[in-house]
């Protein structure tokens, strides 16, 4: 079984894992040793930069007892052009899982259709999955649950926004998304979504969105890979900023999530980010719970 997009799990994968992940938790806080993936080693292929998958995914694989490699695209024979399909059946040979953050999703479906091994997305430009589920994950532990729930997305129409709509697609939750103009979600994975869950809305505001939301959910505006349109990107993205005003339209208790890294003053504020609403850490650590749950799924 692989994990290349969120829509690769039902839902009720998704409650196993999020029961797991929050046993996990609860084990390692505890000091208590689970190890079942003794002898197993975990590859990590990133042609992209990381802080959070690398290092998460790395301990994670320690605390499950087994170990990590990681090959960066560049000083890996893939950065000088040796197919993809044969790098996925060498490593395979070598490794009991792989995680792959890298551009185009073809790029993982390719690795993933010649791999004899698991594979993971660890990001691509059109799914983030491991980060959602840690993101849901925060949810229902803050708020008790994802049921009822009304999240909003402000921002870009991006990897995580997608990753979001597919999840409120299997879950069920409200998911209202306000994305400028000409920076909509996938469209494909948008009508799939609303297929599935008649409370996905696209509006217009900032404004509509956040209205009575419990969680509020953003990420940059110019994702890896978008670099030379970071200019361009901060001008059709005035005004959908998470600041204190929309935030104050939002339940008191709302959470604020962001799967990070964030830039103050563009996405969201300052004062929000470091405020009493920000789920932020908690999100981040929870990244670790979730993947150590998914990779015993995947590789025990
Ligand atoms: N959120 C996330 O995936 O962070 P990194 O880019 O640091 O891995
Ligand atoms: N959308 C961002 C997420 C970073 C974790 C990107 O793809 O760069």
């Amino acid at each position: 079984m692989n994990l290349l997009k969120l829509s690769d799990l039902t839902k009720s994968d998704i409650d196993v894992l999020l029961a797991s992940a929050a046993s996990l938790k609860a084990r390692q806080k505890r000091g208590i040793p689970h190890q079942p993936l003794k002898g197993k080693t975990l590859g990590l292929i990133f042609e992209k930069s990381s802080t959070r998958t690398r290092v998460s995914f790395e301990v994670a694989m320690q605390q499950l007892g087994g170990t990590a490699i990681f090959i960066s695209n560049k000083d890996s024979q893939m950065g000088r052009g040796e197919p993809i399909k044969d790098t996925a059946r060498v490593m395979s040979r070598y490794v009991d899982g792989v995680v792959i953050r890298t551009f185009g999703q073809d790029i993982i479906e390719e690795f993933a259709r010649y791999s004899a091994v698991p594979v993971i997305n660890g990001l691509t430009d059109g799914h983030h999955p491991c980060q959602a589920l840690a993101d849901i994950m925060t949810v229902v532990e803050k708020k008790g649950g994802y049921r009822g729930m009304k999240v909003c997305w402000i921002g870009d129409g991006n990897n995580m926004a997608n990753s979001w709509l597919e999840a409120a697609g299997i879950l069920g939750f409200e998911l209202r998304l306000a994305c400028p103009k000409n920076y909509l979600p996938d469209s494909k994975i948008l009508k799939n979504a609303k297929a599935a869950n008649e409370n996905i809305h696209l509006v217009k505001t900032p404004q509509e969105a956040a209205k009575d939301a419990d969680v509020l959910n953003t990420d940059v505006w110019a994702s890896m890979g978008q670099e030379k349109e970071a200019t361009a990107r901060k001008k059709a993205f005035k005004g959908f900023t998470i600041n204190a005003k929309i935030l104050a339209l939002a339940n008191p208790d709302a959470i604020v999530l962001h799967c990070l890294p964030a830039h103050r003053g563009e996405e969201i504020t300052d004062d929000v980010i470091e405020g009493a609403n920000s789920a932020v850490w908690d999100e981040a650590e929870n990244r670790l719970h979730i993947q150590k749950a998914i990779l015993e799924r995947l590789l025990a």
